[in-house]
This record gives structure tokens, sequence and C-alpha cells, in this order.
């Protein structure tokens, strides 16, 4: 079987900073793998890695048995930002950030047409923006504007998705519509990768889980991942020592 995601010893430098160490890891399609680290553990690099978007020293990615560009290019793979990392001034409405998840379905002039539009639709509703849809997306919430990512991703029908703390500053009500959204398309058989803090959450959400620190410290089920000895080697703490552990 063509993992949904490879990645074979990659390294990766800004500069001087080694962001990415040797990293290798394969996932299976139809798995939600969850992706944990500390800040600056090298999460979103390992995201941008496997969509082409920052050079390596070495290693290869191969998304469904492509490089990560041609994925890309191909449609094959969505991604939501980490929300830090997206130009909010950009002017654009919240149809037309959902709309760009169409483009690898439409031609080369980029002409939508209504199965375009009605995915568009169904995307926007899912994500409760219907009545936002037409607003600036620098004029949404923190929280609004992940689910606008998200509605992206949907619209696409990507077979592999690429998560960047898609729970970071979302209030509860909308968590839970993320993770069902999650869940349904972990059920028609798409791979995602989702990064995310919450580790409280991963053992309900995740199949396995991958823990970062520069390198892999572990890829397992998530309650082996979760272990404390595993924890202290990639936060420097135990579980429980701080109350702001799981946040
Ligand atoms: N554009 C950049 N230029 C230089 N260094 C960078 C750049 N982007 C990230 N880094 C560095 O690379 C390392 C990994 O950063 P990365 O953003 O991948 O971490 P992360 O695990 O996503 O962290 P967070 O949980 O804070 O989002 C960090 O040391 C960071 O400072
Ligand atoms: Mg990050």
């Amino acid at each position: 079987m063509t993992a949904a995601i490879e990645v074979d010893d990659v390294t990766v430098h800004y500069g001087d900073v080694l962001a990415l160490d040797r990293v290798s890891l394969s996932l299976e399609p139809g798995r939600i793998c969850g992706l944990l680290g500390m800040n600056g553990s090298g999460k979103s690099t390992l995201f941008k890695t496997v969509l082409g978007l920052v050079p390596t020293d070495r290693g290869r990615v191969r998304v469904l048995g492509r490089d990560g560009l041609a994925a890309r290019r191909a449609g094959l793979v969505g991604y939501v930002p980490q929300s830090e990392q997206v130009d909010w001034a950009f002017p654009v409405r919240v149809r037309d950030v959902v709309m760009m998840g169409r483009y690898g379905h439409m031609g080369g002039r980029r002409r939508a047409r209504a199965a375009d539009r009605e995915a568009v639709d169904r995307a926007l509703a899912r994500t409760d923006l219907t009545d936002l849809a037409d607003r600036q997306i620098g004029a949404l919430s923190g929280g609004q504007r992940k689910r606008a990512f998200v509605a992206r991703a949907i619209a696409q029908n990507a077979d592999v998705l690429l998560l960047d703390e898609p729970f970071a500053g979302v209030d509860k009500r909308s968590e839970a519509t993320i993770v069902e959204l999650l869940l349904e398309l972990r059920r028609a058989g798409r791979t995602l990768l989702v990064s995310t803090h919450d580790l409280a959450q991963v053992p309900t959400l995740c199949d396995e889980a991958i823990l970062l620190q520069r390198r892999v410290i572990a890829h397992g089920p998530p309650e082996k991942v979760l272990e404390p000895d595993t924890l202290l080697e990639a936060f420097g703490m135990h579980p429980g020592e701080e109350n702001s552990w799981t946040r």
C-alpha cells in the first residue's frame, strides 16, 4: 500500500537553526495522526516540508507517492496553516478563501462552476460560516478565521489534510464542530496530520501520535506516546507538574 505521507531522513535548517533533524515517518491512509511537541519543536516546519514549501538539506518526502510540490499542485493535499503564519490583511472575502480550495478542480483560468460553488456553500455551512461568507477574512475573529481555513480544506476534498493547530484559540463549540468534521473526513478515508498542544484531546481524536523535538521522539498509539517518560524527554517535565500542562 502506498503511504499517505512518507518522510524519509529529512533534515531542515533555517540558516544556522536546525529545525528538523533526520526525521523519518510514514502514515497509512485513513488515519488521524496527532503531531505533538513544544513550541519550536519543528511541527510547522514539518508541515511545510511535506508541502514542499521549505527546502530540505537531505532526505525525501512523498505524499501518496508523489513529491510534496506535485501533490499540492494536483490538489491531493490540503493545508490549514497556523494562524500566526497567515497575512490577514490580504483583501479577500471568506467565500474567496474557501473557493481557493477548489482551484485544483478548476481549469487553468480558474473559472468556478456550479459544482465549485456548491462545494464552497457546503463547506461554509458545515463550519457555521454561511452568514459571514461575504466578510473580509481580516474582519473575522481568530476562531472564525480558523474555521474559514478548515472550510477551505473541506471544499478542496483532498485525500491528505495537514492541520497546523486547528484548535488553537477556538471556543468549545467550534472545537466540537471541527472534531466532528475531522472524524467524518477520516470515515471517508482521508488521512489527517493534526498538530495540537491539547494533549488531553489526543486519545479521543487520534489513531496515532508523533512526538517531535526536532527529531521523532516517539510515534505510535496515543497512550504509548503520552507515557510520562516519553513526555519528559520531549517537554522536560512530567504531566501534573504544572496546571497548564494540557493547554
Ligand atoms: N522562517 C524562519 N526563519 C528562521 N528560523 C525559523 C523560521 N521558522 C521557524 N524557525 C525556527 O525553527 C524552529 C522550528 O520552528 P517551527 O515553527 O517549525 O516550530 P513549531 O513546533 O511549529 O512551534 P509552535 O508550537 O510555536 O508553533 C524554531 O527554532 C524556530 O525558531
Ligand atoms: Mg507551529
